[in-house]
């Protein structure tokens, strides 16, 4: 993932870990009726990539012993899967110049070299324990009001909506007023026209990317970050920059970055960072609002999609409520992105952009090209939950975290003593690093599919695709039930010998 688009272009090939990103969970069988062997299953991925142009014709497969290695297999594997591809007429052999996809119908896609950390959700597989995806099951307030919408709103309200052309590229009005109120009350005096509703949060960073960074401007983004917006990033050509972060971003490693490299975009998670679960503290706080004020030109982004997200590790420190979003300085430059993913329900595909009215008028039209506004019905139902039961869903919401939490920091300390990990302060996941002799997490995370379970491997969250940090951490999403998370870490420890891991 963390190469950039133009490196395939210009080098006609790809490396080992990329094409390992690529595959997603190619090694589960249950998509697959029959023959399930390790080979057919690398073949079948690869043909496929190749057939959708994620593969370009011409371009040539990394060397069988550099994919064995990145996918934690045996060098046999990987010869018996490109000599299927070789026999099928998929793929080519020369000697010295190593085994290429051969031309075939492409598309425009093949440009593209993105979306490592989303392939998982873009095939069809079944894993037992995915723990790589931080996605919460929908709350139970929420099920009843899309069950029965008439229980949270007024009918009058519904049919209003519905008697609308339906179109909001902006947001429904009366959601944008409702998520005004809620960044006020967390701290963020907002007003609706300075707020415009998304298609969750991924969308808001999509657009504020596609928007307001031309390809090959520099952007600078916390080392390990949300995958999610590197995938954006990528795919829009954006030349990103990673602050080494690991308890938060260092305010002079960005202050240097911002005056050697003028980024058009800075992307920080203060609150509740994904993936460690820390918070920045109030003097770097301080710090970046006065390196915002001092770029102007830049535009900071603080992404609270899990501000709300606090963990009772948090008591413990003696923390307070989650400090307000870095928007609360005042400065035009300085720009909110949330979502209700996941503390309602993901599937309800809300987010928002809090910014200067003139970013928001700008972000809107792209909106209206992309979508032409998110669900209106939806927004309606999520604008009534907003107002009347906000507290009753977070307070559900952080009891059923809370003991997913514990459940996987129980199992990896009695499992797993020898990894390391920031106790979080809140949001999803644990940013666990490996004991010295297990070097190469992507490794790890493929020999762990093969046994049911679905991690992130660390370079999917570093700008520099773990060459130089992240390659030893993993991500681990506590989102699953407390006995699934539990029976996870327990196949992980099995595979802590690396004699057993690598397979045929
Ligand atoms: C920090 C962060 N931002 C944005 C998103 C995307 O949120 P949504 O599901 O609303 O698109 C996520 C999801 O994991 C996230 O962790």
């Amino acid at each position: 993932m963390a190469e950039p688009i133009r490196s395939t272009l210009a080098g006609s090939r790809i490396g080992a870990t990329a094409l390992a990103d690529l595959l997603g969970h190619w090694s589960t069988r249950g998509g697959l009726a029959g023959d399930s062997a390790l080979y057919r299953l690398l073949a079948l991925r690869i043909a496929r990539l190749a057939d959708t142009g994620e593969l370009s014709a011409g371009l040539r497969l990394p060397p069988e012993r550099e994919l064995a290695a990145a996918l934690s297999v045996s060098r046999n594997t990987v010869a018996a899967a490109y000599q299927l591809l070789r026999d099928e007429g998929m793929a080519e052999s020369r000697q010295g110049a190593g085994t290429r996809i051969v031309p075939h119908r492409t598309t425009p896609a093949a440009v593209h070299r993105a979306n490592g950390f989303f392939s998982g959700l873009l095939e069809a597989s079944v894993v037992e324990a995915d723990l790589s995806i931080a996605a919460v099951a929908g709350a139970p307030q929420v099920a009843d009001a899309l069950i029965q919408p008439a229980s949270v709103m007024d009918p009058y309200m519904l049919r209003e909506t519905i008697t609308s052309n339906g179109y909001f590229p902006y947001g429904l009005p009366w959601l944008r007023t409702a998520i005004a109120g809620h960044l006020t009350r967390l701290g963020l005096p907002s007003t609706a026209d300075e707020v415009m509703v998304t298609t969750g949060g991924q969308q808001a960073l999509d657009l504020l990317v596609r928007g307001e960074v031309l390809p090959g401007q520099p952007v600078a983004v916390e080392d390990p970050t949300f995958p999610g917006v590197l995938d954006a990033l990528h795919r829009s050509g954006a030349s990103v920059i990673g602050i080494p972060a690991d308890d938060g971003v260092d305010p002079d490693r960005l202050d240097h970055i911002l005056r050697t490299h003028r980024p058009a975009l800075v992307y920080l998670i203060p609150t509740h960072d994904n993936p460690t679960g820390l918070v920045m503290p109030a003097d770097v706080r301080h710090r970046v609002t006065r390196l915002a004020a001092a770029y102007p030109d830049t535009l900071f982004v603080d992404d609270m999609t899990l501000a709300e997200l606090t963990l009772d590790t948090a008591l413990a420190f003696g923390e307070g409520p989650p400090p307000p979003p870095l928007a609360a300085a005042g400065l035009a430059n300085l720009v909110t992105v949330g979502s209700l993913s996941k503390v309602y329900w993901g599937g309800l595909r809300v987010g928002w952009i809090r910014g200067d009215t003139g970013l928001i008028s700008r972000l809107a039209a792209a909106k209206a090209t992309a979508d032409l506004g998110s669900p209106a019905f939806q927004q309606a139902i999520v604008a009534a939950l907003l107002e009347d039961q906000h507290d009753a869903i977070l307070a559900w919401r952080l009891d059923w975290l809370r003991e997913r939490y514990s459940a996987l920091a129980s199992a990896l300390t009695t499992y797993l003593p020898e990894w390391t990990w920031p106790v979080p302060r809140g949001g999803l996941t644990i940013w666990a690093r490996l004991p010295g002799h297990e070097q190469d997490s992507g490794a790890f995370a493929q020999a762990a599919l093969r046994h049911g379970v679905a991690i992130v491997p660390g370079r999917l969250l570093s700008a520099t695709g773990g060459r130089i940090r992240s390659g030893d951490y993993l991500r681990l999403a506590f989102t699953q039930p407390p006995e699934v998370l539990t029976s996870a870490v327990t196949a992980l420890a099995q595979l802590s010998s690396p004699a057993i891991r690598v397979a045929s």
